[in-house]
């Protein structure tokens, strides 16, 4: 490449990324505020709500809730009387109404509901919400190709959310509203997976957030059919729950992390 050509490179690269930052800055102005406050990230999922106070009542979960627990539980608790299917009869739990109650209601009814309210007693609070989490899992789980996805999220999305839905990407400290935070309890298991759906489809009104349906990434060479975002609403609900490839993966970031503790010690030693 001579020098001109890579020059032109240069300067093409640095326009659009302008170009990104400028667009980021006019959705904030006109929203009347220009609010370049630092948005507080969650560094960690903390509780919501103060666990004694609320021992008894609804509250969201204290960690990510595990669905492989879950499993287990809903085999012991309640596959006496439920099971999955497609069709709404017998106490089958369906696809269809997964999607049309928000997470929350499924806690609500193991909570609070006549047939149900032993479980408030016989089971934690968490253990409450790993099975919600396993029921949802099983009939709307993860994508087909969850790197896929996950590639496609990067460059689609993380510029806003953040690879891993914080909503800290590089451009969020010039959103007012800020990007959505897929890990907040009490944002997302409020919300049914058909309003997710609706919410990437066709954009959120007066925030940054566009919409995508039939739009075509010309880079990766695939469109955002109906297909797709129904895909992505699976993906970011994955950040609401852990699976055993999560704890197998935690597991080994924790154990490379003692083991170079380990080596730093011995070099000490030496
Ligand atoms: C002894 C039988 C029994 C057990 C055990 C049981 N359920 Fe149910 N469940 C029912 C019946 C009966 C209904 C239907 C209630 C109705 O239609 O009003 C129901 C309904 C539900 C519903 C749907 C409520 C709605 O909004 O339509 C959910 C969700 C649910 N159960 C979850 C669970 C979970 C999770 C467990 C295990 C922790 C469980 N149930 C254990 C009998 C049981
Ligand atoms: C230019 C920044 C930007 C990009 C790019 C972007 N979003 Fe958003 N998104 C936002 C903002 C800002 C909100 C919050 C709007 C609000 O508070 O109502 C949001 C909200 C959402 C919500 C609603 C969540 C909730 O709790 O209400 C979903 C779902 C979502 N985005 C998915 C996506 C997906 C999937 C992509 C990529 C295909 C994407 N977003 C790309 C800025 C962006």
């Amino acid at each position: 490449m001579s020098d001109k050509k890579q020059i032109a490179e240069i300067l093409k690269t640095v326009t659009l990324v302008m170009c990104i930052v400028l667009i980021g800055f006019l959705i904030s102005a006109c929203q009347s505020t220009l609010n370049l406050k630092k948005v507080n990230l969650p560094s960690e999922k903390k509780p919501l709500i103060n666990e004694k106070a609320t021992k008894e009542d609804f509250a969201y979960p204290t960690k990510d809730p595990s669905v492989v627990e879950g499993k287990q539980l809903f085999t012991q608790n309640c596959s006496a009387c439920h099971s999955f299917g497609s069709e709404a009869n017998k106490n089958e739990f369906t696809l269809k109404y997964i999607n049309s109650v928000p997470p929350s209601q499924l806690f609500k009814v193991i909570t609070n509901d006549d047939k149900h309210e032993s479980f408030r007693e016989k089971l934690t609070r968490q253990e409450r919400w790993d099975i919600v989490m396993y029921v949802r899992y099983t009939l709307f789980g993860l994508p087909k190709d969850v790197e896929d996805v996950k590639v496609k999220f990067g460059s689609n999305c993380a510029v806003c959310h953040g690879t891993r839905g914080f909503a800290d990407g590089p451009i969020h400290y010039f959103l007012n509203p800020p990007p959505a935070n897929f890990n907040q309890f009490d944002r997302l298991y409020e919300k049914t997976d058909e309003k997710l759906f609706d919410e990437v489809s066709n954009g959120i009104p007066w925030t940054a957030m566009p919409p995508w349906a039939g739009r075509v990434d010309k880079d990766k060479h695939f469109e955002f059919d109906e297909k797709f975002r129904w895909e992505l609403v699976k993906f970011i609900r994955q950040f609401g729950y852990s699976t055993e490839k999560d704890i197998l993966r935690e597991k080994e970031l924790f154990e490379a992390k003692e083991s170079k503790k380990e080596e730093e010690n011995t070099e000490k030693d030496k």
